[in-house]
């Protein structure tokens, strides 16, 4: 993205959230005004899901970047007690409005401060997107904050793209990931257990779909 499109939209390194509030809040239930709304379960996970049959009965999930909220439904519909947050309040109000009888906890929370009363208190998380929203001097404390999340023998997915290239601010938003996120996430005790490339990126060189397993 070059400097011009960053000033429209708001983008900046410092303040790297204050975009996503103006650009929910000129949006609709509809999705119009939000570029990567799919209206629907992302594609890759969907199929995860029914592939594995998972069953989330007596269990709880957390969406980080829930966005317009689909991903949380999807997790509701297999059983689990879903919290999904965004840091978006005018996202969590398109949510709530979109799915009045869902019991999905949808509030709002910042990923980049971290929410300690949710440390180990999710047996499954799920990240789509999100931390290649946030610009990449950010990468290691959201990755910190991400596997916080995650309770002892619970499970992270997460769904990425990937470029070959290095992360730099002037090439993004988005600015997705290298390879090397995985070793992070395994520094945070985080093993992985599963993983699928695509080479169908929609801007990146992959797109990626890694499970990883938190082993203390
Ligand atoms: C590219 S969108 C992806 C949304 C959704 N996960 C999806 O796949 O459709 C990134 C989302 O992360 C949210 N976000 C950005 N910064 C955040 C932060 N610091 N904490 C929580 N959510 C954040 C944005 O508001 C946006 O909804």
């Amino acid at each position: 993205m070059d400097e011009q499109t960053r000033k429209l939209l708001g983008v900046d390194e410092n303040k790297p959230n204050d975009w996503f509030e103006s650009l929910y809040s000129e949006s609709n239930e509809a999705g119009e005004g939000v570029p990567w709304a799919n209206m629907s379960p992302h594609p890759l996970f969907n199929s995860w899901m029914e592939e594995n049959q998972l069953m989330g009965k007596g269990k709880t999930a957390l969406v980080i970047g829930c966005g317009m909220g689909d991903d949380a439904i999807k997790l509701e519909s297999h059983g689990f007690n879903v919290t999904a947050f965004d840091v978006s309040n005018s996202a969590i109000a398109l949510c709530k409005k979109r799915f009045p009888n869902s019991q999905v906890t949808f509030v709002q929370a910042d990923l980049l401060k971290g929410i300690p009363e949710w440390k180990g208190k999710f047996d499954f998380v799920l990240e789509i997107f999100t931390i290649q929203a946030l610009p990449p001097k950010y990468e290691e404390v959201l990755i910190k904050h991400v596997s916080d999340f995650v309770s002892n023998n619970g499970k992270l997915l997460m769904i990425t793209e990937i470029q070959n290239d290095k992360r730099v601010f002037e090439n993004g938003p988005p600015w997705l990931l290298n390879k090397d996120y995985k070793q992070s996430f395994e520094n945070h005790g985080l093993k992985e257990v599963f993983h699928t490339t695509s080479t169908e990126a929609e801007m990146g060189d992959e797109i990626h779909l890694t499970v990883f397993q938190k082993q203390l």
